[in-house]
């Protein structure tokens, strides 16, 4: 038998910048980021999500003035592709062809530029489309909710939903760049002002306890949409997803273990039983809730520590019961039950079934199975303390 070994590495580098009004005439982060790349004038594809376009009715009218003061660097392609935002953009595989026609009719290769403006749900899809066309166009990202600034937009990984599984295709592809812009977030609806936060209480209880403490401090102004409160927020949770990614030694996620998707394993599938009703976000905040629950009932994590956690949930205003279109909790062999979750998130993961619980906050551990009847006893247990907390601010 004869071999070769085969080995390089590929190290990776991209820019989050935090700015606000990125389109105003004297804003410099978009022209400065394109001109990191060398001279203009660059190719540019802008795919933006309708849901900022409906709260932002000026916002194409802003892109085509700011390019063309800055035309010397700016070549843009069209105007900008309007696609609808949230979950429908994955669920339907149209989103992702019109962004790979107009890749391919209007001459954007390899050392042009995707520029995509949105929710998570549009830029999983445009990184996605941007990720596979010509093996993978460089991508900018600018994301216009909570959740898209201070998780899901600044990292690694690209998708959609296809037979009927959340993320099913997609790819692990980092951006050139990603730009939060703070003025994006007034447009949004209350619920994802607030639904981004559970990301942040993720992050804070896997990784910084301190910041958990200062979420807790500032729920309230969260809640009433204060902007100061949210843009630190913002910062460190977007931060702490980050060093994860660049320095827990998995940003492709090889390995079967997923801390970041703690409380994912329900979110995803109550979002498909839900008929993605449920927002990500909110979905998360009730797997956070379920899976501390579990932690607690299976002795791991104390009541303090579990009262906190739901306490900080309902105070920034996420509903923590399993809605009532869920029918079946059980059993986990059966494709429409929500234990049929840990199947799916299993597959997903590939290898065994690693579950991240709790033991404190931000003192995670990995579990390699979950008690089905233990799994019911806690959905149960969150109803019952979300009943309670209702009659007792009645
Ligand atoms: N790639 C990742 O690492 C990763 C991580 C977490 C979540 N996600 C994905 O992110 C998606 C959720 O993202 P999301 O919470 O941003 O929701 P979303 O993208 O579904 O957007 C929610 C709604 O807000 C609208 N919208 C977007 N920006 C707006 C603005 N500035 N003003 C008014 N409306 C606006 C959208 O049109 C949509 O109707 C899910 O698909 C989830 O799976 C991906
Ligand atoms: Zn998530």
């Amino acid at each position: 038998m004869r071999s070769l070994q085969q080995k390089f590495t590929v190290a990776y580098e991209y820019p989050v910048h935090f700015t606000t009004s990125a389109f105003a005439a004297d804003n410099r982060v978009l022209v400065d980021t394109l001109l990191s790349a060398g001279p203009g004038p660059h190719r540019l594809l802008c795919v933006l999500d309708e849901g900022v376009l409906l709260s932002c009715a000026r916002i194409l009218e802003q892109i085509e003035a700011y390019a063309r003061q800055h035309r010397e660097t700016i070549k843009m392609v069209c105007s900008p592709l309007v696609l609808s935002g949230g979950e429908e953009v994955k669920n339907d595989k149209d989103g992702y062809l019109t962004i790979e026609a107009a890749i391919q009719e209007l001459g954007i290769c390899r050392q042009s530029f995707v520029l995509a403006i949105g929710g998570g749900a549009l830029l999983d899809l445009a990184g996605f489309a941007a990720g596979t066309a010509h093996r993978g166009v460089r991508l900018i990202r600018m994301p216009t909710t909570v959740l898209s600034q201070d998780d899901s937009g600044v990292g690694v990984k690209n998708s959609i939903n296809a037979f009927g599984k959340k993320n099913f295709l997609g790819t692990f592809v980092p951006p050139f760049a990603v730009i939060n812009d703070s003025a994006f977030l007034h447009g949004l609806s209350q619920r994802d002002w607030i639904g981004g936060t559970a990301e942040a209480v993720k992050v804070a209880l896997l990784k910084d306890p301190c910041f958990f403490r200062a979420i807790e401090q500032s729920a309230d102004e969260l809640a009433l949409r204060g902007e100061a409160a949210m843009q630190q927020l913002i910062h460190h949770s977007a931060e702490l997803h980050l060093q994860h990614i660049g320095l827990g030694g998995d940003p492709f996620e090889t390995s079967s273990s997923r801390p970041l998707d703690f409380g994912h394993w329900s979110a995803h599938k109550l979002e498909q039983l839900t008929n993605f009703e449920l927002r990500h976000g909110e979905a998360v905040a009730i797997g956070i809730a379920l899976d501390s629950t579990y932690s607690y009932l299976d002795g791991l994590l104390a009541h303090g520590d579990w009262q906190r956690i739901l306490m900080l949930l309902a105070r920034l205003g996420f509903a923590l019961s399993i809605p009532n279109t869920v029918r079946k909790l059980g059993p986990m062999e059966e494709a429409d039950s929500l234990l049929h979750g840990l199947v799916e998130f299993r597959e997903h993961l590939g290898g065994e079934l690693t579950i991240t619980l709790l033991r404190g906050i931000g003192e995670p551990m990995e579990v390699h199975s979950m008690d089905e009847e233990l799994v019911i006893s806690a959905v149960r247990a969150v109803e019952e303390w979300s009943y309670a907390m209702q009659l007792s601010t009645v």
